[in-house]
């Protein structure tokens, strides 16, 4: 469980201490959501691909399969098959969408393509009382589909359980042999019963334990940490968000003193944030090497006005303190990275991965480092790191920070350098909106609100005077994950406060726009 795959020293995996679901993928837009809900309902869960080997599937002996939808159709040529021989193993069964299909038509149940298919909600009668999986669930209910596809028939031994316009088997099972199939997306909000079907199916068929929690996984993880570095040192380098601190506090707690952490204050920093970083640390008596590095990053700034130089010069800088850091810390052999579960499926899959992202870091890291990684959050999603950061006592502003980028407010400083003068602004700016959206109770909803300065001044009048000043704009998202976004419709009153505060209290600003523009076709920062 939790078994991320050994490190390039062979560190071996800690012994499993829950139980595990596998998720293999069929490509389906929901998959990882089915693993995200499973992880909900306490048991742990992992994505696989479909085409993972039986073999390796046998030796994790996971207690349920699910396996998930996918855009393909069963009869079209090359179209991901149901691994029959996973029916050897005896590993009770769900298939979804896709998944029941590739099930159905494997075993010889009848799937065919309909004139229409069914996408979005959908009405759902069951049959014959709904069977084992949705037995005493309401005879009518709506559910959420999206297929082309539908099962006519159910292969020979399964019943069927529910109808809907478009499929006249939404659902089927086979109890005594530990199979089921479901038409529909339990995982999805829209489908009321959703959650109660996956936990019927874990619980009743699978006789998961339902362990996985946020003190689960620190439990497991510092069993881990500690298998794997012994009683060498590690380093950490901290960002202030909440994947290193996270990362940081659970390495801590495995190894105590041993952990050094170490935090480049770029000076491109919110307000305050560097103070929050120190302070949240010190209290817990983790070991901080706090460098204020902001003259350094200003002199090296100054004159870059091109959006990647901006980057790169950050970035190369951040990793020149580092590694002076770094060095004074000789006999450290590891290193902490905040690396993700969406990161390790975005990069290709769980196994051996150990690229690291440049994101996690200004510019990332040099690949020939001489560290081995240490990675206690590969395989947590984010709202995952978040509860296990709040179980560990990470305050709460660091626990829900909001993304930041490791160039900081660098590249919001648009079509100019990035000067002292410009930077303070910018913070001040950018403060007033935070404290304006947290006291309006708004600032959790939104994946990134923040300020951005352009480089151009216009003119206004202020008392007696014009003036020829920056404007600010204001920039706030909604977003699942940054690959898309939409501008968040702020309230017109809060965009007041806002606009009258900036312009009041700051003397360089006499303009406040606010960017509605969504992503695609723009993006979330400006440079
Ligand atoms: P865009 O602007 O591409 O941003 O829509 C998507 C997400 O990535 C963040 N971002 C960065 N993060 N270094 C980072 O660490 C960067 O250079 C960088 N550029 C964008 C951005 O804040 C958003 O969350």
């Amino acid at each position: 469980m939790l078994e991320s795959p050994t490190t390039e020293a062979g560190a071996a995996p800690a012994p499993a201490v829950t139980e595990e679901v596998l998720v293999l993928d069929f490509g389906g837009q929901y998959s990882q959501l089915i693993a995200r809900r499973i992880r909900e309902c306490g048991v742990f869960a992992e994505l696989l691909p479909a085409t993972t080997p039986v073999d390796a599937i046998r030796e994790r002996a996971p207690k349920g399969l699910i396996l998930s939808g996918g855009p393909a159709s069963v009869y079209e040529p090359g179209a991901p098959s149901f691994p029959k021989e996973l029916l050897e193993l005896g590993i009770p069964m769900l298939g979804i969408c896709y998944g029941m299909q590739a099930m159905v038509h494997e075993l010889g149940g009848r799937v065919e393509g309909a004139e229409a298919g069914e996408f979005g909600r959908t009405g759902l009668t069951l049959r014959d009382g709904g069977g084992r999986l949705l037995g005493g669930l309401p005879a009518e209910q709506s559910c959420w589909m999206s297929h082309r596809d539908s099962v006519f028939e159910p292969p020979q031994g399964f019943t069927a359980l529910a109808a809907s316009p478009g499929s006249p088997v939404a659902a089927c099972e086979a109890p005594e042999r530990g199979l089921y199939g479901i038409q529909f997306h339990p995982e999805v909000v829209h489908t009321p019963y959703g959650t109660e079907i996956l936990t019927r199916f874990l619980r009743d068929v699978a006789e998961c334990r339902e362990e996985w929690s946020p003190q689960s996984v620190i439990a497991e993880q510092v069993e881990k940490i500690r298998a794997q570095v012994g009683d060498g040192r590690v380093i950490c380098g901290l960002s202030g968000g909440v994947d290193s601190s996270v990362a940081a506090l659970l390495v801590h707690r495995a190894v105590g003193e041993r952990l050094t952490c170490v935090f480049v204050d770029h000076g491109l920093m919110r307000l305050n944030e560097g103070e929050q970083v120190v302070e949240a640390f010190s209290r817990f008596g983790i070991p901080l090497v706090h460098v204020d590095a902001e003259d350094r990053f200003l002199a090296k700034l100054a004159g870059v006005e091109d959006p990647e130089r901006k980057r790169k010069t950050i970035g190369e800088e951040f990793i020149r303190v580092f590694e002076e850091e770094a060095a004074k810390l000789e006999d450290a052999a590891y290193l902490v990275q905040g690396t993700l579960y969406s990161d390790v499926i975005e990069s290709g899959g769980s196994d051996g991965s150990e690229t690291i992202k440049s994101h996690h870091n200004v510019g990332g890291l040099p690949e020939e480092f001489d560290f081995e990684l240490v990675e206690p959050l590969r395989m947590l999603f984010k709202d995952e790191v978040r509860a296990v950061g709040a179980e560990l006592g990470l305050p709460e502003r660091m626990v829900w920070r909001q993304p930041f980028p490791g160039p900081g407010l660098a590249i919001r400083i648009v079509g100019g350098e990035a000067t002292k003068e410009r930077l303070d602004i910018l913070r001040t700016a950018d403060a007033i909106l935070q404290e304006e959206i947290r006291s309006a109770d708004l600032y959790r909803q939104l994946w990134q609100s923040f300020c951005v300065l352009p480089v151009v001044r216009s003119v206004g009048v202020q008392g007696d005077g014009r003036t020829y000043a920056y404007p600010i704009v204001i920039r706030a998202v909604t977003s699942d994950d940054a690959m898309t976004a939409d501008w968040a419709r702020l309230p017109y009153d809060l965009l007041e406060r806002v606009s009258n505060r900036i312009i009041n209290e700051i003397p360089h600003v006499n303009r406040v726009a606010l960017d509605i523009s969504s992503k695609p076709p723009s993006t979330i920062e400006w440079e």
